[in-house]
Formats: structure tokens, sequence, C-alpha cells
């Protein structure tokens, strides 16, 4: 039964910052396992959707599912949702006077309640996941950005989510972090992690990447398998874009 529903599915989803109408009226589904990527322009609602299917914000219309639960119109505490699904930001967002581990293990002890040893047992087994075995107990300042970032990935694995969504993972990085982080990203999505990830990496999304969506102004320009909607996309505009991507 379970595997009869998609893992996420968001329904007309419309969102309004004011008088902003930031998405209106985006449906996608992605199935258990799959990997989505997320492409568009600066502005057009890329991480309000993300934000809107961890409930970080409620949409203001539409439907979005986790795993077959229904997850707006508050049948379900927003917690439980950002427990299932985990999401990994920009600019990482660790806590600066927490070292590696006790940054990724922070929801192990705080929201679960697992003794220190045992989430430091955790911890370590996540960072060596990660390529960090010999960072447990560095400061954030000492880690650099791909570093942090792989933290920043342990972290969101900890709680064992059912989904990870990536808001431009590897955008705040200097050119030579960029694929140790993709690397693990892949290896995540490999081991049948579903994910959604908003990036412009061309390659990771043509190699990894099971469909790809196309956002412009807050609503789906056009979507389908990945490879396909990068190499011959049938809309204009989506044509424009990704050869503005693809440099
Ligand atoms: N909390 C907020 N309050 C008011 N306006 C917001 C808020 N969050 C986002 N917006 C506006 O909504 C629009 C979409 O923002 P969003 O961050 O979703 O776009 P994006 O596609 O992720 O862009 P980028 O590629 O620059 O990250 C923008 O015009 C933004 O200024
Ligand atoms: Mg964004």
């Amino acid at each position: 039964m379970s595997s009869s529903h998609p893992m996420i599915k968001a329904e007309n989803i419309h969102k309004s910052y004011d008088s902003l109408r930031v998405l209106k009226g985006v449906s996608l589904s992605v199935d258990k396992g799959d990997v989505l990527v997320i492409v568009g322009p600066s502005g057009s609602g890329k991480s309000t959707l993300l934000r809107c299917i961890n409930l970080l914000v409620y949409p203001d219309s539409g439907s979005i599912w986790i795993d077959g639960i229904l997850t707006t119109h508050h049948e379900v505490r927003p917690e439980w949702v950002r427990e299932k699904v985990a999401m990994v930001f920009q600019s990482f967002n660790l806590f600066s006077h927490l070292r590696a581990v006790d940054n990724v293990t922070l929801g192990l002890r705080k929201i679960k309640g697992i003794n220190p040893e045992e989430a430091r047992e955790a911890g370590i087994h996540l960072l060596k996941s990660v390529g960090l075995e010999d960072k447990i107990d560095e400061y954030p300042a000492n880690l650099s950005g791909g570093q942090q970032q792989r933290v920043a990935i342990a972290r969101a694995l900890a709680m064992n989510p059912k989904v990870v969504l990536f808001d431009e993972p590897t955008s705040a990085l200097d050119p030579e972090f960029i694929s140790e982080v993709l690397d693990v990203m892949t290896r995540l999505a490999n081991e049948g992690m579903t994910m959604i990830v908003v990036t412009h990496e061309i390659g990771f999304a043509k190699g990894v990447a099971d469909h790809l969506v196309f956002l412009e102004g807050g609503r789906v320009l056009e979507e389908g398998g990945a490879r396909e909607v990068i190499e011959s996309p049938r809309r204009r505009r989506t044509q424009e874009f990704m050869s503005k991507i693809l440099g």
C-alpha cells in the first residue's frame, strides 16, 4: 500500500506575501527514492516552494502530502513534518559554538531525548558517512565551506528523514569545494533517499535527477525527465534559461 502513493505530492499551491503573489498554483509529485531538481530564475519561488513543503511557511491554499499524509490543513504538527522532511540551506546555518558532532546530534539530544553517549556514537557514524571522520570535534569556524555543508547534510540525516530538501546547497561554496558536496548528495540519492534539490549544477541534474521542474513567476513552466528538459526543452523560455545556465 505504501508504494501506491508518491513520497511528496503538492497540489495547486498558492502563496503570497502581502500583495506579492509568489506561488500561483504549483503542483508536483516525487516518488519514493526519486530525485527532483528545481531550476528557475531568481525570485521565481523556488525557496518558497521548499519552505511550504516542510511547513516553514504555510501555503495560502493547496494541499501537500508527505508519504500519503496530508500535512497542510493543520492535521499534523509542523514539527512532525520537519522531522520527516529535512532541509539543507545554502548558508549551512551551523551553530558556531557547537562542535561538528554536537551540531549533528542536537536534534537527537533535544528532540528525541537520546543520551549523550549514544547520540555521539550516532553523530560520529553520520560524520563518517559524509567523509568527516577527522573533523568530529572541530568547530564550524575551523572547517571549509564544503566541510560545513557536509556537517549540515549529516545533521539533516540525523533524524532519519523520509525526504531531504536542498536549497542551492553549493551556491555559497568556492568552486573547489562544490564537488565534494555534490558527491555526498549523489551517494545519498544512490542509497535511495527521496530528494528535491534546487540547484543550477546541471551536471548533477543530468546525472542524478530523475525529474526536473522549471519554475518561473511562481508557475511550473515545463517539467519532465531531467535529461530531456535540459537537452531538448520544448518551450522557448526554457531553452533560453537552459542556454544561460549552461553558459
Ligand atoms: N518572507 C518573505 N516576505 C516577503 N517576501 C518574500 C519572503 N520570502 C520571499 N519573498 C519574496 O518572494 C519572491 C520569491 O522568493 P523566493 O526566495 O522563493 O525565490 P527563489 O526562486 O528562491 O529566488 P533565488 O534564486 O534568488 O533564491 C521574491 O520576490 C522574494 O522577495
Ligand atoms: Mg532561493
